[in-house]
């Protein structure tokens, strides 16, 4: 009964082995979930309350596909703090990102374009990829940056329609693309009429004061309206996933056709959700808990750090990344990090295998460690028994 393209689609052992997560006495360095004991109840509760007392009926009505005018406004508002300048007309609302790398790729792409993708990169981007067709290509990179010049041959050689990037604090690395390679990435795309997906659902949890500008607004000051990069963001990792709540930007020229995409898919974003974040926003409390979560998300990755280090020494190596909720680790070569999850889930500890993240040629040493929910005293007995799994498939 099923489609071909669904009926290929199998649920990968990861997913089986993850599932064991939920259950009492596990610790989940697994999901990339935003601190559940960080969401900001009483804000919202409060929120929700002066909207009903305003007996806002329109909040329980049908919206407009393009999203509700204050939320649209609110962000174009804010972004401008961090740099970005919007027109509210450029902003399209969704339901998450999720639903905004869904709406590109329904109207870039056909079957067997090409789409390259960091190495590594977002699982479900990759998923969503594979629906479509698409034939995903990793760039190359030369040490830790992309080879640009690589990137040059490749996009002369036609064929590529998306350059899907996910450059501040990227999922599953905590990698960042820097300014100077921006620019030229966002010349090469024009140059080669080739559209950038900038995917930023992290670039808010910086813990530095360094600040990277985006795709999006470099291409705007290059080249106006008239350029090919389509931004997009989330209340996701500051503010609540459940309310499934995100956003694109876009130059003009593509705003119809996904405002029609997204009319036959879902006609609108929740309505009462889109004014319990407009007013999130407007009233600073996004400000606030964002300043709550970069340094509580700093102390966790600290914490994490500590722990591997003391219990796995060089063991497994990792990055340090400078926000976002990822630490990025190899284990020592010749250790499969599939393998490890199978003993990890024996000591009741759970993380993701890198290998999923790759579109080709995994590294099967690589795995995905996720600090956002760890207390001081969860990260240090995580290490123990990673170290105890580790022994076991080593004895
Ligand atoms: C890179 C990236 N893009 C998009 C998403 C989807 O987020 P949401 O749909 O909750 O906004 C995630 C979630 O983890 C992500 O890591």
């Amino acid at each position: 009964m099923l489609s071909k393209k669904s009926a290929a689609i199998h649920s990968s052992p990861v997913r089986e082995l993850l599932k064991f997560s939920k259950e009492p006495g596990f610790i989940s360095l697994a999901g990339g979930i935003p601190a559940t004991d960080m969401i900001d109840v009483e804000g919202i509760d409060s929120v929700i309350k002066e909207i009903l007392a305003e007996d806002h009926r329109d909040v329980f009505q049908y919206s407009v596909t393009e999203g509700e005018q204050p939320l649209r406004e609110s962000i174009a508002v804010w972004s401008k703090k961090s740099g970005l300048t919007l027109d509210p007309q450029q902003i399209l609302i969704t339901n998450g990102s999720q639903q905004g790398i869904d709406l590109l790729n329904r109207v870039f792409l056909e079957k067997d374009d090409v789409v390259l993708v960091e190495r590594p990169t977002y699982l479900a981007a990759l998923q969503l990829f594979d629906y479509t067709e698409a034939i995903v290509e990793e760039l190359v990179y030369q040490d830790e940056n992309i080879d640009l010049a690589v990137l040059e041959t490749r996009l002369a050689a036609g064929g590529v329609k998306m350059l899907y990037l996910i450059p501040t604090f990227g999922n599953p690395t905590g990698r960042v693309i820097e300014n100077a390679e921006r620019a030229e990435i966002v010349k090469l795309a024009h140059r080669y009429q080739v559209v950038i997906v900038e995917d930023d659902p992290y670039g808010h949890l910086a813990f530095t004061t360094e600040r990277r500008e985006s795709f999006f607004s470099l291409a705007q000051k290059l080249y106006g309206d008239d350029h090919n990069v389509c931004y997009m963001s989330s209340f996701s990792k500051i503010f609540s996933p459940g309310l499934r709540l995100g956003w694109l930007a876009l130059p003009e020229k593509f705003l119809m056709a996904i405002i029609v995409a997204k009319q036959a898919l879902d006609l609108h974003t929740s309505t009462l959700n889109q004014h319990i974040a407009a007013r999130y926003i407007s009233s600073g409390r996004i400000d606030e808990r964002i300043a709550l979560l970069k340094e509580t998300y700093e102390q966790r990755r600290d914490w994490l750090i500590e722990s591997l280090q003391r219990h796995l020494g060089d063991a497994i190596t990792f990055n340090r990344p400078e926000g976002g909720m990822f630490l990025w680790c190899h284990l020592k070569s010749g250790i499969n990090a599939s393998r490890l999850l199978e003993a990890c889930v024996m000591e009741k500890v759970v993380f993701v295998p890198g290998e999923v993240f790759f579109a080709e040629n995994p590294e099967l040493n690589s795995l995905r460690l996720s600090y956002s929910m760890l207390t001081q005293e969860r990260a240090n007995e995580a290490g123990v028994r990673i170290a105890r799994a580790l022994q076991a498939i080593s004895s």
